[in-house]
Parts: C-alpha cells; sequence; structure tokens
C-alpha cells in the first residue's frame, strides 16, 4: 500500500496550475503535530510499503528531516515531491543517509527559465531549483547513492512546445528519469484556459514525447521518459501505433489500494474524495445501490489498522471495486481493452452521462475505421 501525504500546507512558490486546494485557496491551518505523525508513521508498520511525501513544499514542513529519520526505520520506502528550491546541506546530509529513499521528484516544467517562473509565479525559483538539482546530482555521484533523481513536468500550453528540447535537456543534465502529466483542471475560469490543451494537442504532445522515447529505447535508456496520463485505450492507440509495450491498465488509487493524507491530518482513500463536495456517495451498479457516507477521520486520534478498518474506508473500497468490474459508458461496451480499465468511481458518480473525451475522440478519429476489426 502506498500513502500520498500532503505534508505540509505552506509553500514558497505560486504556481498558476497549482491543484492544491490549500495553496489554490490560500486556506490558513495548521500542520499535524509532529509527535502525532510520527506516531501514525509507527502504526503502518505492516501495512505500508511506500510514503510519498508532497505538499505544499515537503521541504518547509517543520522536523521533516525527523519524520524522513522515522519512516526509514521503520522500513518505509520514502518518495519526495518537491520544487527544488529548499535544499540546505542538513537536509541534503538527512537524504543521504536514509536506506529506503527511493526517489527524489524536482517539478522542473522546462529547460526554459522565463517560462518556468511564470509557471510557478515567482522570480529566480527555476535558477534556485535547478542549481540545487544540480548539487545534489554531484552529491550523489561522490558519495555513491542509488536513490533516484528525477524531473515532474506538467504539460501546459504555456510549455508545450518546450517539451522536446527539456527532454534532451533533463539527459545532458544526469538524471535518472523525466515524467511528464499533463495539467489536470481543478482551476475554473481565465487562468486554466490559458494553460489547457484540447484532446487534440495532448495527443499530439503525447505522440512526440513517444516518438522521443522509442529513441531512448534505442539507446538503452528504456525508462528515461514516463508518462503518467491516459486511460488503457490512449495506451492501446500508442502501442498500436508505435509499438511500444506499455502497461495499459488504469487503476483507480483507491481500488490499488493508496490513502491520501492532507495536511491538517484528514485521511481518505484517494486526494479526490477528500475535496469531493458530495457526503454521501451513491452508485447504482446493475440495478444495486452502493452508498458511502464521507466521514472526518483525522490521523490524531486512529491507527492506521483503525483507519481501514472503519466504514468509511471499507465501503469506498467496495464501492470502488465494484465501479471497477462495472462498464461504465456506452463507449466501452466495445473497447478493446475495457477488462483493464478500472473507473474513478467518483467521476462516474459526479458525471454519469459523460463518457471521458480522449476515448471517443480516439474512437472517432484515430481508430475510426480500424476500430470493428481491433475487437
Ligand atoms: C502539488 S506538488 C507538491 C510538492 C512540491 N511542492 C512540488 O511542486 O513538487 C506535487 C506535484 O504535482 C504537480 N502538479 C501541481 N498542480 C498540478 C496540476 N494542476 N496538474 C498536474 N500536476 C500538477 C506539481 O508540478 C508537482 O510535481
Ligand atoms: S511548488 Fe508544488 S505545492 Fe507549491 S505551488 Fe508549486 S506545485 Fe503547488
Ligand atoms: S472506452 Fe471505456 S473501457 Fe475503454 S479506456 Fe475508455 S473508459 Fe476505459
Amino acid at each position: 500500500m502506498i500513502v500520498y501525504w500532503d505534508i505540509t500546507k505552506d509553500c514558497n512558490f505560486n504556481c498558476i496550475y497549482c491543484y492544491n486546494k490549500y495553496i489554490r485557496e490560500n486556506i490558513l491551518h495548521s500542520d499535524v503535530p509532529t509527535e502525532q505523525v510520527i506516531r501514525f508513521i509507527k502504526s503502518m508498520n505492516g501495512y505500508v510499503d511506500t510514503i510519498h511525501f508532497l505538499g505544499g513544499e515537503p521541504f518547509l514542513r517543520k522536523n521533516f528531516d525527523k519524520i524522513l529519520e522515522t519512516t526509514d526505520k521503520e522500513g518505509i520506502s520514502i518518495r519526495i515531491a518537491t520544487n527544488g528550491s529548499i535544499l540546505t546541506d542538513k537536509t541534503i546530509d538527512t537524504l543521504v543517509h536514509l536506506d529506503n529513499l527511493e526517489f527524489i521528484d524536482f517539478s522542473i516544467d522546462t529547460l526554459n527559465e522565463t517560462t518556468a517562473n511564470r509557471l510557478f509565479g515567482v522570480k529566480n525559483g527555476w535558477k534556485i531549483s535547478v542549481s540545487n538539482l544540480r548539487r545534489l546530482l554531484e552529491i550523489r555521484k561522490n558519495l555513491n547513492k542509488k536513490f533516484s533523481i528525477q524531473i515532474e513536468a506538467v504539460i501546459t500550453k504555456l510549455n508545450v512546445d518546450q517539451i522536446i528540447d527539456t527532454i534532451r535537456w533533463a539527459e545532458k543534465l544526469g538524471v535518472d528519469v523525466i515524467s511528464f502529466q499533463i495539467v489536470k483542471s481543478p482551476l475554473k475560469g481565465p487562468r486554466m484556459e490559458t494553460l489547457s490543451l484540447s484532446v487534440k494537442e495532448k495527443i499530439k504532445i503525447v505522440e512526440k514525447i513517444i516518438k522521443e522515447k522509442k529513441k531512448f529505447r534505442d539507446k538503452g535508456k528504456d525508462n528515461f521518459i514516463n508518462i503518467n496520463w491516459g486511460l488503457p485505450l490512449v495506451f492501446y492507440y500508442l502501442n498500436n501505433k508505435f509499438g511500444l509495450p506499455f502497461d495499459d491498465k488504469k487503476f483507480c488509487p483507491a481500488v490499488k489500494d493508496s490513502v491520501y493524507i492532507n495536511s491538517e491530518g484528514d485521511i481518505h482513500p484517494c486526494s479526490y474524495a477528500s475535496e469531493f463536495s458530495e457526503e454521501e456517495l451513491e452508485v447504482i451498479i446493475f440495478g444495486k445501490s452502493f452508498k458511502v457516507t464521507k466521514e472526518k477521520i483525522n490521523i490524531k486520534h486512529y491507527t492506521f489498522s483503525e483507519v481501514l478498518n472503519s466504514n468509511y474506508f471499507r465501503n469506498f473500497y467496495t464501492l470502488a471495486h465494484t465501479v471497477a468490474e462495472r462498464r461504465a459508458y456506452e463507449i466501452c461496451d466495445t473497447c478493446p481493452v475495457r477488462d483493464r480499465c478500472e473507473f474513478c468511481p467518483l467521476d462516474i458518480i459526479k458525471r454519469p452521462d459523460k463518457e471521458p473525451s480522449i476515448c471517443r475522440y480516439i474512437i472517432s478519429n484515430e481508430f475510426k475505421n480500424k476500430f470493428a476489426e481491433l475487437i
């Protein structure tokens, strides 16, 4: 099981695309006290394989070094997403002494400093982050450490034309992986319109990245480029067109058994569930109604196993697993990868009649004539 943990609400950047509600809406609250965090991590023993720390900016979190050391001692694998701007000598010393540090992701969206600073909403952000990234790469090399150092890039309208150059730049820098996400749309209105890509633009950029990925495969660097986006039909289509062996499984994280903790310590089966406005989640499957009542569960008052055994979690997992087995939309009936697709139950509750636009696009445009013979 993996825990995604927004370990602090604080951030020194102001990224225009940031999905984090606390940053977006400037919601004030205090982070959970360190003692409670540590107590809860200790209760994860035997249940949790990995904690992925996010935020806010994790390196701004009070006592983050102590939290990392506790996680490490519990034998839990550590992943960190950072904007890379705050890496003190003391922090680096902590990092290099961890046995279970799997990777650090630097969120640097582009090689172009002007575009990056526009995306980050701060002056000099890019320069500092890149300089810290170089420093950490150097130290890792000198100490012969094995943890992975990666770049995470969000693709928006503002940097979409710089993606291929950014891949080549990342290779020269010496990072192990560059991962892409297409900007998710938590924001409404004009701000998001300047960032969002149309379905056609998304497919176009993903195809460009795949062509680049093929070149890296030929150089023996199969895993250098990673794309965290899309339903299985997208990958099925890409596999067909480019012959790359992508895993086309789409798991809703709650099906895959992960949990999400926000900076206040509230814990949910996934981050979407935490922001979902309905208190009663209900979906009707094969005429039978499944209902989940959201509860406010805070890590301050629970152990990890108590959380998993709560009615909220147990019912949510049942809901997610049941939805995963159901073919939700009409187009899914003829989809060649329908058995491998596991839907987000919350998407279905929110938009029962709205099939995924990307699947519709691929079926109508890319597989127009071929679709019938593929299934
Ligand atoms: C919310 S940040 C928190 C950790 C840290 N502050 C950072 O920037 O890496 C986690 C990751 O989500 C990405 N992200 C933020 N908003 C996004 C959005 N709307 N769509 C896709 N990815 C987003 C960030 O670029 C970063 O890689
Ligand atoms: S640095 Fe991370 S948490 Fe901070 S605003 Fe940017 S994406 Fe959000
Ligand atoms: S068409 Fe349906 S089953 Fe196929 S990938 Fe899209 S959502 Fe999944």
